[in-house]
């Protein structure tokens, strides 16, 4: 399976999906770049999670924060004391690692042999060990216990095999930026460590400004920033990273918070096999336990998606109680409250929370998408979200009556549909190209058009090819869009 995962990053560079960043330098850890065609389906992406969870409920409204925010932000919510991942360096080759993945790997990894091997712990209990083992989960444990269990496992260094770690360490993961051009006069705010601060802040703007009633949602799109070490796996897990997360406002004691979860559940479900058209067996919900759920939260599910190198977290649904608004009055001094118009009763509402990693759904439908047939690589993106629809090929590029035909072609096609225009190569190659980049359907003007006035297209899935006249295309694609 890291062969796949190979394979996958060597077409989303060969065929403009996604770069490293900073390339041409030498390159920045954990950074990455969307080419041409990577742009097209990230925003594919975006705009159908907008449409879906904003444009088509009446129940949710949108908001666009600013990506650089007040420190007093990050204290009320936490972040500047208690996020923070836990890392360790080795000492024999400097590879800097976080503790929670060099344990949970080796524990995916060598699953077998522990379950015939006894262990003897001092500060982790027995229960602790059981459950890590069969979880293959460790969020949430301290680092004397990381410490302890690296060392009874003797977990090596994945880069140079050795075992000689320095101690797990914490390191906080907000961004500082300094603001104002005199040193010393300068203040301290923070790039946005998640999109969630933004709606918290506003809840009271809001509720003054639109004509929300609870329970509604807000909804934004936009980036976050983590100063995280990462394992590689491409636009899994990087420093800067755009969200999609909605904070779902209601009232406890007119909703039943269980109810709400297991609808959003739903929602989230569909969107991922209706919406981006993801095999269904390759998701599956996870509980976090007492241990790695928030002290907050009093139910957290992760939707998790069978990744070539594992099932890891997309999609994280949290019921977060009304712990942020509580934290922002007592930080700001204001109360945040917005008033039942039947009752008159102000209300700090509670709050579920779906959270998603864009570039992660990105990423995912690239691995979902990817198959090899014989000689054939083909990304099999629902049409929805494929960066191009249709491509259009005159036969041969040497003869002027094809070329203006096909070109007429694709200025009309594109008026309705995003479209691309090719005449390089043969015909064959062609495909084999807008195959790798996942264009559901390519059409060609070819000798006979010029006279019957219809063209082939051929089905990136089938590769079968049918004769279609050219003033039909437009219902022909709308109708096969709309399956
Ligand atoms: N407001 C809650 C929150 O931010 P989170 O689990 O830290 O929760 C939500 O993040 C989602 O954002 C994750 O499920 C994941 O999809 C995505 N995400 C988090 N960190 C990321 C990173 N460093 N790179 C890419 N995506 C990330």
């Amino acid at each position: 399976m890291a062969d796949q995962m190979e394979k996958i990053v060597a077409l989303a560079k060969r065929r403009g999906f996604i770069y490293p960043g900073s390339e041409l330098y030498g390159g920045l850890a954990n950074t990455y770049d969307y080419g041409p065609v990577g742009t097209e389906l990230l925003r594919n992406i975006k705009n159908l999670w907008w449409d879906t969870f904003v444009h088509r409920r009446t129940d949710i409204v949108g908001l666009d924060a600013s990506l650089i925010s007040h420190q007093k932000v990050w204290e009320a919510s936490g972040h500047t004391s208690g996020f923070s991942d836990a890392l360790l360096d080795c000492k024999s080759c400097k590879r800097r690692i976080r503790a929670d993945h060099l344990i949970e790997d080796f524990l995916e990894n060598h699953a077998e042999e522990l379950r015939s091997t006894s262990f003897v712990p001092v500060k982790i209990s027995a229960d602790e060990l059981k459950n890590a083992f069969v979880t293959k989960k460790v969020e949430g444990w301290t680092e004397e216990k990381m410490e302890e269990i690296i060392a009874l496992l003797q977990i090596k260094c994945p880069s140079c095999g050795k075992l000689d770690w320095t101690g797990v360490r914490k390191f906080n993961l907000l961004f500082p930026v300094h603001l104002g051009i005199v040193e010393g006069d300068q203040d301290l705010a923070y790039l946005r460590g998640e999109t969630a601060q933004g709606m918290f802040v506003n809840f009271e703007n809001i509720s003054n400004s639109t004509r929300v009633r609870l329970p509604f949602g807000v909804a934004q799109l936009g980036k976050s920033f983590r100063n995280e070490v990462t394992l590689g796996n491409s636009v899994f897990r990087t420093i800067e990273f755009e969200q999609g997360e909605i904070e779902y406002f209601f009232d406890p004691e007119n909703e039943d918070w269980e109810k709400l979860f297991e609808g959003w559940k739903e929602s989230m479900w569909q969107f991922i096999i209706k919406g981006l058209g993801i095999r269904e067996e390759n998701l599956r919900w996870r509980l976090h336990g007492d241990e790695e759920r928030s002290f907050y939260s009093k139910r957290t599910e992760d939707m998790e998606y069978n990744f070539p190198f594992g099932f890891k977290e997309l999609w994280g649904l949290a019921y977060r109680t009304d712990y942020d608004l509580k934290q922002h009055i007592k930080h700001s001094g204001k109360e945040l409250y917005i008033v039942d118009p039947k009752t008159n009763k102000k209300v700090t509402p509670h709050v579920i929370e779906p959270a998603v990693g864009i570039n992660r759904l990105f990423l995912m439908v690239l691995a979902d998408a990817y198959h090899e047939e014989g000689e054939r690589v083909v990304l099999r993106i629902d049409p929805k979200i494929a960066p191009y629809k249709i491509a259009i090929f005159p036969l041969l590029a040497n003869k002027e009556q094809l070329v203006g035909k096909a070109k007429e072609l694709f200025e009309t096609l594109r008026a309705e549909f995003t479209c691309t225009f090719d005449d390089r190569g043969n015909i064959g190659k062609r495909y084999l190209y807008q195959d790798e980049i996942g264009t559901p359907w390519c059409v060609t003007v070819d000798f006979d058009s010029l006279e019957d006035h219809a063209v082939t297209v051929r089905d990136r899935d089938t590769t079968e090819q049918v004769r279609v006249p050219m003033a039909e295309l437009s219902s022909y694609f709308t109708k096969k869009l709309r399956k």
